[in-house]
């Protein structure tokens, strides 16, 4: 497992494979140009575990939060642990940062996830009404540290 606060630090065989599990395995993928973007900047953080998955947080050290944008286990490594691994990993680092809390937004009706989240530790905050581009409603999740 690689944990990383800055997403320069993977190689681009690396950031190829995360960009390739994002288009392939995800609802909502992003463009090349946003993880671009992202690669740029200096406020994410990943955990990688190459092969099997990812997860990616933003960091906002103003209102002390680590925003988990994506987690991704491919389909054939799930139920296995290694989402809770690439969590548990990436936490290690944010707690060391001494960020106060974790927030997410994730579709209503991604059951397993929000089942995922609630192990975690995480509750549900609020609904927003057609967040995503599809129209769907998404829970707002947030677990304090
Ligand atoms: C959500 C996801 C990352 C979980 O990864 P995973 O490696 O399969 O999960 P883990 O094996 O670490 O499971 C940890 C806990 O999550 C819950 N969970 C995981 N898969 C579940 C399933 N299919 N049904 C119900 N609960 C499940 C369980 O509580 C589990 O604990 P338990 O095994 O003690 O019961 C994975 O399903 C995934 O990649 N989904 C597609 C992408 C996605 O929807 N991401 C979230 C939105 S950004």
């Amino acid at each position: 497992m690689n944990v990383f606060t800055d997403l320069s630090q993977l190689t681009q065989e690396e950031f190829e494979e995360i960009l390739h599990f994002d288009a392939e395995f995800f609802d909502y993928p992003w463009t090349r140009a946003q993880w671009e973007e992202c690669y740029s900047s200096g406020n994410y953080l990943i955990s990688y575990k190459p092969g099997y998955g990812f997860c990616l947080f933003h960091l906002n050290f103003y209102e002390q939060m680590a925003h988990l944008l994506k987690i991704l286990v491919l389909p054939e490594k799930r139920t296995l642990k290694i989402g809770f691994d690439l969590y548990q990993s990436a936490l290690v680092k944010i707690e060391n940062l001494s960020l106060k809390k974790l927030y997410l937004e994730v579709a209503v009706d991604n059951i397993v996830a929000i089942n995922f989240y609630e192990k975690l530790g995480f509750k549900k905050l609020k609904l927003a009404k057609k967040y995503y581009s599809d129209g769907k409603s998404a829970w707002s999740m947030l677990k304090l540290l």
